[in-house]
């Protein structure tokens, strides 16, 4: 394929007048962001088909170059900035090694400001700005196994004697440098461009693995130790579902989950994600050992989290036997990798080897092709969650892919099928991540046939027929039919028996049958159930009947905040119901809380706390919710041993004076367990003062001016009763 001039310009200026166009600042929504992300995969997708034709005139070599330029600046603005890449790992090298390519090749054309010349910056305005004492270098990459050799000869050659090699895993996370002085955790800050980056040790004294303080004592007064901060697939899953609950954005894989929350500005809310490190570089003026290998061995006595899968090497040989081994194995680690990281041991050889201006000479990553292959898209199903959502899965001609035969991949909403450009019997591309279920990442154009026609998405409900809806501000559309839809009712009610929820024993098969057989509407309806009826059902024999309403029985003394999860309010997954049983101690409180004072908790979103307005608005959860109290499905709060109800919900409470048989603490943990509030001092919004002997004249006085109920601590008992 050879481009001509003209061919290549006029495919680029198009696209130059699309970003040269002055759009209003009110107008750039979420479909102008997809528009340009559209336009630069597809101009991603030209340039690397440009890449293969490796004879590049003169004529075109500025032009391309600038394009590239160009190109790989948005990605890399995707990549470090907004945690968004949007191609992969493989084609942005193959795009940046192009540009150098064509840069050596044209001299004249080199230009100190290209992408080419610097580290990619991950700094991020929000946060301030720490120098790096030592250059936060990135490595040098390849993916052949020729550039692995001539890397091994080059170093031969600098080297002149024997030398090792060590091999570690290319963890697939956010790199962060820690220094530690007298023992202490100091700083952690991020790569950014290399020379300084964001500092975000708040952040980072979360992290359990990370040590505060070290164990031993012989540890240099300062040094720094570099790592990759990571998430592990489960910690991964576990995050995506939450944030699926509450209607937040999936990340896209656990590297962006990782990088995105290091960068948040609440650090407790960073403890709650579960990030883990791995310390693989030791830097101090006098370390210990002047081994690679040893220092970090001597690291993991420290107290650090070093590389488990570790290995020296005597030559480039046993260096391809690590990356054969762990290209196989790799499926089976419980994180991301994406390859192996060669690095030579000595510390007097490295130095004697020195660095360029990017990366190190003693040290090179292989990078694994990401587990990709290609597949007939044969049809798109949509299923229906339990909210309504809807949810396209591509069925695949079965394929291939880590371990595993591929059928189905998620397609995530219609935003990433119109990203995807799908057409009807496209070959797609499927990869794996942190994902249980793969993902169509791309197309191959190259395959599709004139005639084929671009997937358009339903409009209805596939299985009750009812017109779908879409929220501006959200991804997914919607089946707004919530209490007929039947694969809605029948997931409600699998979510209320599910073991975080009303944790009753049974399953999917149960409940279709439930459902099908008209004994069951909704959830309330199970603690209705009579023997009888289910025994005249096939496969309900007596013992298994027996077992499903004791388990219904139990399950009425399930604590609130699962009784309240288990009503499915959407955005109310298993956390935040937890954080609203706490703070209301029953639903008749949440029932009759405003939208402000939802908002007023930490936490809860303007999103999350509509939901609930809405919700309790709905007659038919009243109903539903009444028929659950009638069958004494616990609602309320309870504490082992302490009386708790949200009987003083509302009500604040000045304590005042002495009393008999309880000291004041106690008097106060009363109030807040039946969800009262204290205030230390009398104004006219106090609802009691709560006396004791004793109270001081001067409360008196001014309860008695602003009219406010003086109770004797008789009174306060009863009404908790
Ligand atoms: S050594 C001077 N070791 O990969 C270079 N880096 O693409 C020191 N990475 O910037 C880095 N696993 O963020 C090293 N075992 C490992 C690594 C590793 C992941 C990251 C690191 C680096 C990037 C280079």
């Amino acid at each position: 394929m050879y481009f001509s001039l003209t061919n290549v310009q006029i495919y680029f200026c198009n696209f130059k007048l699309f970003k040269n166009i002055v759009i209003e600042p009110s107008l750039i929504n979420k479909m102008t962001i997809l528009e340009k992300n559209k336009k630069y995969i597809k101009k991603s997708n030209e340039l690397l088909k440009l890449c293969e034709n490796k004879t590049i005139r003169k004529q075109e070599a500025e032009f391309i170059i600038e394009m590239l330029r160009e190109v790989i600046i948005f990605h890399e603005n995707q990549y470090y900035i907004k945690n968004q890449p949007l191609i992969s790992d493989f084609d942005y090298d193959k795009l940046e090694r192009f540009l150098k390519d064509i840069e050596t090749e044209f001299p004249e054309l080199q230009d100190e400001n290209s992408p080419t010349q610097r580290v990619g910056s991950d700094k991020n305005v929000e946060f301030a700005q720490r120098k790096h004492k030592y250059m936060m270098l990135s490595l040098g990459n390849t993916y052949s196994e020729q550039e692995l050799l001539d890397f091994d000869n080059r170093i031969k050659k600098i080297l002149e004697t024997n030398f090792k090699y060590v091999c570690e895993l290319k963890y697939d996370g956010t790199a962060i440098g820690l220094t530690y002085v007298d023992g202490k955790l100091k700083h952690a800050v991020t790569r950014g461009d290399g020379i300084q980056g964001d500092d975000v040790t708040a952040n980072v004294r979360t992290i359990k693995s990370i040590p505060l303080v070290l164990r031993s004592k012989n540890v240099p007064k300062e040094f720094e130790i570099r790592g990759e901060i990571f998430l592990s697939h489960k910690a991964f899953q576990k995050l995506n579902k939450e944030r699926e609950e509450r209607g937040d954005a999936v990340f896209a894989n656990p590297r962006n989950a990782a990088a995105g929350t290091l960068k948040m500005q609440n650090s407790s809310l960073v403890a709650k994600r579960p990030l883990d490190c791995f310390l693989y570089y030791l830097l101090a003026e006098n370390l210990a050992s002047k081994s690679h290998f040893e220092n970090l061995e001597i690291a993991g006595e420290w107290g650090f989290k070093v590389p488990e899968q570790i290995k020296k090497c005597d030559d480039i040989n046993e260096v391809f036997d690590f990356i054969k081994y762990w290209d196989e194995k790799r499926a089976e680690l419980p994180f991301d990798i994406d390859g192996i990281v060669i690095k030579v041991d000595s510390l007097d050889q490295q130095d004697e080897l020195g660095f360029t201006a990017k990366s190190p000479r003693w040290a090179i990553s292989y990078k694994f092709k990401a587990e990709r292959v290609s597949t007939k898209l044969n049809s798109i199903d949509y299923q229906v969650g339990r909210t309504g959502a809807i949810t396209p899965v591509a069925n695949l001609s079965p394929v291939q892919l880590a371990g595993t035969t591929v059928k189905r991949a998620s397609l995530h909403n219609a935003g990433q099928i119109e990203l995807l450009d799908l057409h009807c019997a496209d070959i797609v591309f499927i990869e794996k991540g942190g994902e249980i279920i793969p993902k169509v990442v791309g197309v191959d154009i190259d395959k599709r046939k004139d005639d084929s026609e671009k997937v358009k998405y339903i409009i209805k409900c596939p299985e009750c027929g009812t017109e779908l809806i879409k929220k501006e501000d959200e991804a997914k559309h919607y089946c707004p039919n919530y209490y007929e839809c039947p694969p809605q009712i029948k997931a409600r009610i699998e979510h209320f028996i599910s073991r975080k929820a009303m944790n009753i024993a049974s399953g999917q098969a149960t409940v279709d049958v439930l459902v099908n057989k008209n004994l069951i509407k909704n959830f309330s309806d199970l603690y209705f159930l009579k023997k009888d009826e289910l025994l005249q059902l096939e496969r309900f024999a007596e013992k298994s009947v027996q077992n499903l309403l004791k388990s219904i029985e139990d399950s009425k003394n399930v604590d609130f905040e699962k009784s309240l999860y288990a009503l499915g309010i959407r955005y109310v997954g298993a956390t935040v119901a937890k954080t609203l049983a706490k703070h209301y101690k029953n639903i008749e409180n949440l029932k009759n809380a405003s939208l402000d004072d939802l908002i007023s908790i930490e936490e809860i979103g303007e999103r999350i706390a509509k939901s609930v307005v809405e919700f309790f608005e709905n007659e038919e959860n009243i109903r539903i919710i009444n028929r659950l109290k009638e069958a004494n499905v616990c609602f309320e709060m309870k504490e082992e041993g302490v009386k708790v109800s949200g009987e003083l919900y509302g009500k604040s409470f000045v304590v005042s004076g002495v009393f008999p048989n309880h000291s004041r603490i106690e008097v106060k943990k009363i109030i807040e367990n039946n969800g009262g509030k204290n205030v230390s001092s009398i104004s006219s919004k106090t609802t009691y003062i709560l006396a004791g002997e004793n109270m001081g004249p001067a409360k008196l006085m001014k309860a008695e001016k602003l009219d406010i109920p003086i109770i004797s601590i008789d009174d306060f008992l009863k009404m908790i009763e």
